[in-house]
């Protein structure tokens, strides 16, 4: 235990303060730390990797606050991956999932109840177009699974493309989708699976200073006049390039992509390259598949779902994470017709929209809408990619800023004229500063160097502003 009366007044007053809070954690009466190490050691898959060198024990949480077992808050900037989306332990959810567990916990779709049906309707209603048909599911990687099955049973084709670095999970077929070397095993990979060229503004060969939509841009010297978008332009022309070379003339069964890349790093595209490449997916005979398993539920800000900042309406949606506010939901939505193909043989799911995920699913919605959450994104992102782009401007570390709403990517360099990725041990003494001073953010990226900012959308200025100090004086512990 640290002795406090002993440390310089100084010392503290200097430190960022955490925005107030009345609510009070409860004690933590778990298996002690050393306990905890034991049964990770014997009864834990070894592939459980903790983000920190000393793993964090948190035991509560409310709203944008975490706390750890010895009672210290923290402000959940990273949202358990983008997941929490209106708050750890929502009272109304937590009241909706009483209520509902009061009256029924599971039954099979074999049996009707209302719940599916009610949240069915709900989520079609939020989806543009005729994507009206709901499969309710539980994980982003086995809604990603079934869109291929479909994608595939509907056209005929098999052959199925991905952006390089995406990430669309860890089933063995999803691994064939992502794209990210250290989510990559050395075993014979599914078929039928390409990766195409990540239209990267900022780490690729062609990018400007006005091809993303956010309020911040690479630092790349730009010629572009108006509306063009000469490196948006480059990256088509690889793909079309990538098309002939992967696909058969016109047999692609689908294209997928994130609206964008979270694992990868928040990593966004020339403005109108999905819309360009939605163009070619058609003239293909394919399905253009969007994931919103980051980018959806208002997070953008702007939008409800990040493909409508691309200007098109997918064949296929897939949404995870954010729906379910951290509780196993997901979602494939589509039309009606395609929907029709996965009635060629028997298809079943056995705890998909059940009473209980489907009573959060409900719960989530209204509180987006009822706490205008959307809006907060939109608001509170604005102001902190604002903010974070300034500081970009002090500092060496930072070589791009990026994102939209509440979907925000800071990339660490050694040094921002050469942009070689920040070492690994300065990137983890960022970290484990932040988490230090009550900040938790994630990290992404090829190179890990990435900080992704993904909280729940309740967030304040406060808040922002709290974590903006944080990271400005941990930036300084890497000097
Ligand atoms: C964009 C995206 N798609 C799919 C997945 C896979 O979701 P899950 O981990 O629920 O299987 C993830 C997980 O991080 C994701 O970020």
């Amino acid at each position: 235990m640290v002795n406090m009366l002993r440390l310089p007044i100084r010392a503290f007053s200097s430190l960022p303060q955490l925005p107030k809070t009345s609510f009070e954690p409860g004690p933590y009466q778990g298996p002690t730390a050393e306990e905890i190490s034991f049964i990770r050691q014997s009864n834990v898959t070894p592939i459980l990797k903790p983000l920190y060198q000393k793993p964090l024990m948190l035991h509560q949480g409310h709203m944008q606050w975490l706390y750890d077992n010895k009672g210290k808050r923290y402000l959940d900037m990273f949202g358990g991956i983008c997941t929490v989306s209106v708050g750890h332990c929502h009272p109304k959810i937590t009241e909706a999932v009483i209520n509902q567990f009061n009256k029924l916990g599971h039954v099979s779709s074999l049996y009707h109840h209302p719940k599916l049906f009610e949240y069915s309707k709900r989520l079609a209603e939020k989806m543009p177009g005729d994507l009206k048909v709901v499969y309710l599911l539980n994980s982003g990687s086995e809604a990603n699974d079934l869109a291929i099955l479909l994608a595939r049973l509907y056209t005929g084709h098999t052959e199925i493309l991905s952006l390089k670095n995406c990430y669309h999970g860890m089933s063995y077929q999803t691994m064939g989708l992502t794209s990210v070397g250290h989510y990559k095993y050395s075993v014979a990979p599914p078929t039928g699976f390409h990766t195409v060229m990540n239209p990267d503004v900022f780490r690729g060969p062609w990018g400007g200073s006005k091809c993303r939509d956010s309020p911040s841009q690479t630092s790349r010297e730009c010629s572009c006049e108006s509306e063009e978008c000469k490196a948006g332009h480059e990256y088509i022309s690889v793909l079309k390039n990538e098309f002939r070379s992967v696909v058969p003339a016109g047999k692609l069964a689908a294209f997928f992509a994130e609206s964008i890349q979270g694992v990868g790093g928040t990593v966004q595209f020339p403005e109108n390259y999905i819309k360009e490449a939605y163009r070619i997916v058609k003239e293909n005979n394919g399905l253009f598949i969007s994931d919103e398993v980051q980018t959806g539920f208002g997070r953008t800000g702007e939008h409800f779902w990040g493909f409508e900042g691309h200007g098109i309406i997918p064949d296929v949606v897939t949404m995870a994470k954010g729906i379910g506010n951290g509780f196993p939901l997901a979602a494939v939505v589509t039309t009606k017709e395609i929907s029709e193909a996965l009635t060629k043989a028997a298809h079943f799911n056995t705890f998909g929209g059940g009473p209980i995920a489907s009573t959060i699913g409900l719960a989530v919605l209204d509180i987006i809408e009822e706490e205008k959450l959307q809006e907060n994104s939109l608001s509170v992102g604005t102001y902190l990619l604002t903010e974070l782009a300034k500081m970009k401007e002090r500092t060496p570390y930072i070589g791009d800023v990026r994102g939209k709403g509440l979907m925000i990517g800071v990339e660490m360099v050694e040094n921002n004229k050469n942009l070689t990725s920040i070492a690994p041990g300065k990137f983890s003494i960022f970290l484990e500063k932040c988490k230090d001073m009550g900040l938790l953010v994630g990290a992404g990226g090829y190179d890990k160097n990435v900080v992704r900012i993904k909280p729940p959308m309740c967030i304040t200025r406060e808040d922002a502003d709290f974590t903006l100090s944080v990271m400005e004086k941990a930036l300084k512990y890497i000097d």
